[in-house]
C-alpha cells in the first residue's frame, strides 16, 4: 500500500480539467492506497486573494471533492494552512533548492508573464512548497495533471540534494501518476491554453458546480472548426479544440478516442456537442447535487477538515521534526 499525496488550489471552483486530470484518479486510488488530499491555501495566496472568498472556496472545494467520491473517513482531506509542517519544511527546501532550478520552471514563467518585478516571491518558490507538501508525508506517488510534471521532477531533485547534503536516505523518490488521455484538458475558448481556474474567462471552463443550462451554453459556444469529425485520431492533428472536445467526450463516456470517432465520423460539431452536453450532465449533475447538500452544512464541512488536519499533522509532524533535527535545529 503506497502513500499518495495530491492537492488542489481552493481558488475559484474545481473544474472539468481538475476532475479529469486529477480528481477522478484520486477517487480510484483510494481503493488500494493510503491517501492524503489537500486544499492548498498556502499556494493560493501566491497571487492576491480575497480573504472571505478564500475561506468560502476552501469549503466549497472540499464539498466538491467529497461529492466526486473522496472519502474523508477512510482517507485524509484537509486544508494546508491548518498543518504547519508544510510551511516549516518549505523553508528548509527554500534553502536546499537552487535559484537556477526554480528559474527554469515553465509554470512560473507562464504565471509571471513579462512583469516579473511585480509577482510575489511566493510564486517563485511555489514548487519548493509543493515539494514540502509531498515529502512531509513521505508520500511516494502523486496523481496530477501533466502541468505538474516539471514540479515533481524538482521535488525529486530537492529530496536528492537534501539526502546528499545531510548524508541520509530520508526523503524517498516520488513518482507522478499522470493519466495519459486526460493529462491536459484545454480551455473551451482557446485550444492552446489549459483549462484553468486562473483563466479570466468563465466561458473557458466547465466548473463542477455549473448547472445544466450553463453547461449546455458553454459547450455550444465552445470553439471548434468547420470540419466534420474525422474517422481516425490522425484527423484531429492540428485541431486542438476539436481534439479537446472529443477527448472530453471519451473521458465522460469511458470510451477510447477511436470508439468515439467511429460513432461520429463525418458528423458536424453541432450534433456532437449535443451528445457531449448530455454526457457531461449525466456525469456532473449528481456531483453538483451532492456538493450543494454538503454546502448546506458548513459547520459539518469544517469539522471534516479539522479532523483531517489532525490526522495529517500526526503523520507530517514527526517527519518534519526529524528533517529539522537533521538540519541541526
Ligand atoms: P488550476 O490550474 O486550475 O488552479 P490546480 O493548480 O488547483 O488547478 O490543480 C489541481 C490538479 O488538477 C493538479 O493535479 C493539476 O495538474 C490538475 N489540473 C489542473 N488543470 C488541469 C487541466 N486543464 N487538465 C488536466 N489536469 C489539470
Ligand atoms: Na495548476
Amino acid at each position: 500500500m503506497a502513500r499518495i499525496f495530491s492537492g488542489i488550489q481552493p481558488t475559484g471552483i474545481a473544474h472539468l480539467g481538475n476532475y479529469l486530470g486529477a480528481v477522478q484518479n484520486w477517487v480510484k486510488l483510494q481503493d488500494s492506497n493510503e491517501c492524503v488530499f489537500c486544499l492548498v491555501d498556502l499556494h493560493a495566496i501566491t497571487v492576491a486573494q480575497n480573504p472571505v472568498l478564500l475561506r468560502d472556496q476552501t469549503r466549497l472545494n472540499a464539498a466538491i471533492l467529497i461529492a466526486c467520491g473522496i472519502d474523508p473517513d477512510k482517507h485524509i482531506l484537509f486544508h494546508q494552512s491548518a498543518v504547519h509542517a508544510h510551511a516549516r519544511l518549505a523553508w528548509i527546501f527554500n534553502c536546499v533548492a537552487r535559484f537556477g532550478w526554480l528559474s527554469r520552471m515553465t509554470q512560473f514563467k507562464d504565471k509571471a508573464g513579462k512583469d516579473r518585478e511585480a509577482v510575489s516571491t511566493g510564486l517563485f518558490v511555489y514548487p519548493n512548497l509543493m515539494a514540502a507538501d509531498i515529502h512531509a508525508y513521505h508520500a511516494t506517488q502523486v496523481p496530477v495533471g501533466d502541468d505538474q510534471r516539471q514540479h515533481l521532477e524538482l521535488a525529486n531533485d530537492i529530496a536528492e540534494k537534501f539526502n546528499h547534503d545531510f548524508g541520509v536516505e530520508f526523503f524517498p523518490r516520488i513518482e507522478p501518476l499522470i493519466l495519459p488521455e486526460t493529462a491536459r484538458v484545454m480551455s473551451l475558448r482557446d485550444g492552446a491554453k489549459k483549462m484553468s481556474k486562473s483563466d479570466t474567462s468563465d466561458q473557458s471552463r466547465i466548473n463542477l458546480t455549473d448547472d445544466v443550462d450553463t453547461i449546455a451554453l458553454k459547450i455550444r459556444r465552445a470553439k471548434t472548426d468547420p470540419e466534420p469529425l474525422p474517422e481516425t485520431a490522425e484527423g484531429l492533428a492540428g485541431r486542438a479544440e476539436a481534439a479537446n472536445l472529443v477527448g472530453i467526450y471519451a473521458a465522460m463516456t469511458g470510451q477510447k478516442t477511436a470508439a468515439v470517432l467511429a460513432e461520429f465520423a463525418g458528423s458536424g460539431f453541432g450534433p456532437f456537442k449535443e451528445k457531449l452536453v448530455e454526457a457531461l450532465i449525466a456525469h456532473l449533475a449528481p456531483i453538483n447535487a451532492r456538493a450543494q447538500e454538503l454546502l448546506a452544512e458548513p459547520a459539518h464541512l469544517d469539522q471534516i477538515l479539522q479532523a483531517g488536519a489532525r490526522r495529517a499533522a500526526a503523520i507530517a509532524n514527526p517527519i518534519v521534526d526529524e528533517a529539522e533535527r537533521l538540519v541541526g535545529f
